[in-house]
Formats: C-alpha cells, structure tokens, sequence
C-alpha cells in the first residue's frame, strides 16, 4: 500500500489508477515551473525574514530551488504524475534534494493560494507578450498606412461599394481597434497584480506571514484584501480571455479582408510565395492559409472564454477543484492568440498593394454618387433628400446605359436636373472625391497623414 506522499496521512489506500488519472494536472501546469519557483523562492524568503522558519532552514530551502531551477533550465527536471501537480512535484523534488527541512516550505501557505500566484504570474507574463505582438503588429499596419495614405480603394458598406476611401485610412482603422485591444488587456493586467499569496487555503493564516513583502517580491501592487477571494478568484483569467477574444475577432476581420482581397475576383494585394500555400491537384492556386487560420482562431479562442465562464458558473466559494481546468483555455488561447498576431504581423508587413486594380474599382459602382448629391446641395442648394433623389435618376441613368457617372454628357445629366453645369464632373473623380473628405477621422490623404504621424509617434 503505497499512499500518497504529500497528503495521504489520513488515508488508508493510495488513489485508484482513475483517481489519478483524472486529478493529475502537471502535464498542464509544468508550464507554469519557472512562476511556481519564483512564487516559492519568494515565499521561503519571507519565512525566513519573518522568523517563521530559521534563517538556515530558508537558505537551505532556496539553494535547493535554485538547483531545481538548473534542472528546469537543463530539462533534468523529473515531472511525475505520481505527485499531481506542480506544486507537489517541486516539493517531492526538494525533499529529495535537501531532505526532511523542505517540509519547512509550505508553512502558512496552502496549494490553493500557490496556484492562484502561479497563474498570476502566467498571465501577467503573458499579457505582456501579447501586447508586444499587437504593438508589432500596429507598426506594421501604419508603416502601410504610410505608403499608401493616397492609395484609393473602394470602400464598402454591406460588401457593396459605397464611397472611394484610402488604403492607409482602411489600415488606420485597425490601428484602433488593436489600440483598445491593448487597453483591455493593459486594464486586465492592472485589476490582476494584487497577490494571492497567503491568503492560503480560503481563510489566511496563524503564522505571521508578511503578505506585502511577497507581493512586492513577485511585482505585484499589494496583497489581496480578502483570503477567500484571492483563492477562488479567476477573473484575471477570464478577462484576459474574453480580450484575447474580442482581439481574435478584430483579427478575422482583417483575415477575412486579406482573403477576399487576394482573390482573383478582387485582386487588390498579393501576399509573398512563403505566406501562401499551393494546391496539390490545382496547379494555379496560391491560397491564403495563413489568413484563413487566423481567421479559424477566433473559434478556439471563443470557445476558452466559454468555457472559462461554464467552468466558474455556479461555483460556491472557495476553493473547487473544477478550477484545475482552468489552465488549458487559457494556455490554448494565448497560444493560438500569439502565433495569429505573429502570422498578421508578417502578411501586413509583407503585403504587396495593386493601387491600380485597387482605384479602377473604386470607380466602379457608382462609388462617388454622394459627392454628385453633395454638389447639387452645395452648388444649387438643393434639400439633401431632394438631392440624393436627383442622383438615384442619374445613376439609374448611367447603369441603363452601361457607363459609370463621368461618363454622362452634360446633356444626359442636364435633363433630369437643368441647372447642372460641367463644374460638377470636378466632383465625379475618385481623387476628388477623397481629397473631399477632410472631416477629423476622414479619408482624405491629408488626414490620413495625420494620423500616420499621430501613431508613428505613439508606437515609438
Ligand atoms: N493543481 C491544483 C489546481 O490547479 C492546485 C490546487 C490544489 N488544491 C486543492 N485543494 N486540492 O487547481
């Protein structure tokens, strides 16, 4: 009879084969090793601050993780499933190195704080990389922006044409929806930093730990205010799912953009050889794989923060053990969230731009009808609903005839509306028409430069 080492004192029999098999978690949480050190490296060094352990018992403590710590770096490290997770298998690891004193460690502290520090840490790391990428990821978006701040394409609404707008505004546009991306996760990792630690198992501890100096160890703000919150809490990991979430959809988005631009039918940006994939029957094909699996991410990403949200529901407080299922959505979300910033940031980078194919569509549809409408408000002050009706004949004009607006004579356009002078075919270009609009937040090249400049500025 071979009892569980860690806590089997009370036992008679070790756990059933099935028992361990569902409650192992450290092929998960190894990934966490280096943050379950630090959290316990800061932990002894408190004990022994404190005189909650002697001074020789703390030192002995931290020189054997910090062997453990070579071992994570050499890959010597044993993980075994025998000591469930990684915590237990730290101080398995330790006993053996250093003996009975290791035992010492875990005085006023408990796994469900540890894990709750752990992860912490995990995220907060994370986070960070994240929002390195998305910072990568928004200077490639403006350097386009820059080489193409005059660069007219079709914009749409409802996938239909609707009014010529620029290359560098469509790039600025994801610049901000990645700049709240950013915000989110940054808010995320403000309401994150406050230490679990001590809180130890749901109601704190006898020994007179001294939670502000491990919090201050580990980078975090402050300690937890409340025990029974700081184990049962995983808000920081839900929030930073659900923003890796909204950041997903904002990239399928842009996917789903580079997709339909690089079809034939559009054929407004081509992406290099090493970003595409060929066909293995169809000679001719170069497929944007990189981008429909950005796209396709969105869906494990998704289907974390459910799960996440599912996991948590219903959950009484403190500490469950439903909450070792926690891990995994997050790692995978995180995971699939990188490698899509990643693989973004190279096809943005990368993009080439056909500015001619790009501004023949732009002409096309009937794309500068408002300006027409605009110009019979401006010019013969006409009401705006009287206007727009006037334009409505005018383009059903063109499309019987089978030619765009400019290409009307006066005289077509003279007989639905007399007083329409040849000025108006100044309007009628796609140039002009973008270089109209210099609203703030508009089109036009200038101020697309604008804010080229704004955030050239800002990702410095
Ligand atoms: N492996 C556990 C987890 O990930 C650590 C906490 C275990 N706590 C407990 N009371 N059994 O949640």
């Amino acid at each position: 009879m071979n009892k569980n080492k860690m806590w089997g004192g009370r036992f008679g029999a070790s756990p059933s084969e099935i028992m361990q098999e569902i409650n192992a978690s450290i092929e998960t949480d190894r990934r966490f090793a280096a943050q379950d050190l630090e959290g316990s490296r800061a932990h002894a060094d408190m004990l022994g601050a404190t005189g909650i352990i002697s001074r020789e018992d703390a030192d002995q403590i931290l020189s054997g993780l910090n062997t453990i710590a070579s071992e994570f770096a050499d890959g010597s490290f044993p993980f075994r499933v025998e000591f469930e997770d990684i915590h237990l298998n730290v101080e398995a690891r330790l006993r053996e190195l250093i003996g009975p004193v290791a035992g010492r460690l875990h005085t006023g502290r408990s796994r469900n704080d540890q894990v709750a520090t752990d992860f912490r840490l995990w995220v907060r790391d994370a986070i960070d990389r994240l929002d390195q990428g998305l910072r990568a990821l928004q200077s490639a978006l403006v350097g386009q922006a820059d080489q193409n701040a005059d660069t007219i394409m079709p914009g749409f609404t409802h996938l239909q044409s609707a009014q010529p707008v620029t290359f560098g505004h469509h790039c600025l546009a994801y610049v901000e929806m990645f700049a709240r991306d950013r915000g989110r996760l940054a808010d995320a990792r403000k309401r994150l930093n406050e230490s679990p630690l001590g809180a130890a198992a749901l109601a704190g501890t006898s020994f007179p730990v001294d939670r502000t100096q491990t919090a201050k160890t580990l980078g975090f703000d402050r300690p937890m205010a409340n025990s029974l919150d700081a184990v049962s809490d995983r808000d920081f990991a839900i929030e930073t799912v659900t923003a890796a979430a909204l950041c997903a959809m904002h990239l399928s988005r842009l996917a789903e953009e580079i997709v339909v631009w690089c079809s034939a039918q559009f054929d407004f940006v081509s992406l290099p050889d090493d970003l595409t994939t060929g066909s293995s029957i169809m000679p001719q094909k170069r497929n944007p794989d990189a981008a429909e699996l950005v796209r396709a991410k969105t869906g494990r990403i998704n289907g974390a923060a459910i799960a996440l949200l599912t996991m948590m529901k219903g959950l009484p407080l403190a500490y469950s053990k439903d909450m070792q299922e926690d891990k995994q959505p997050v790692f995978d979300a995180v995971d699939s969230l990188e490698l899509s910033l990643t693989a973004m940031t190279a096809m943005i980078s990368s993009l080439q731009v056909r500015k001619d194919t790009m501004q023949q569509a732009a002409a096309q549809g009937f794309s500068t009808a408002t300006d027409l409408a605009d110009w019979l408000v401006r010019v013969l002050k006409l009401p705006f609903r009287d206007a727009h009706h006037t334009t409505g004949a005018l383009v059903a004009m063109a499309e019987k005839q089978g030619v765009q607006l400019d290409e009307l004579t006066l005289e077509q356009l003279q007989s639905v509306e007399s007083r329409i002078t040849k000025d108006i075919y100044s309007v009628l270009s796609v140039e002009n028409s973008v270089k109209s609009r210099v609203s703030a937040g508009g089109t036009a090249p200038e101020r697309v430069r604008e804010q080229v400049a704004f955030w050239q500025n800002a990702l410095k």
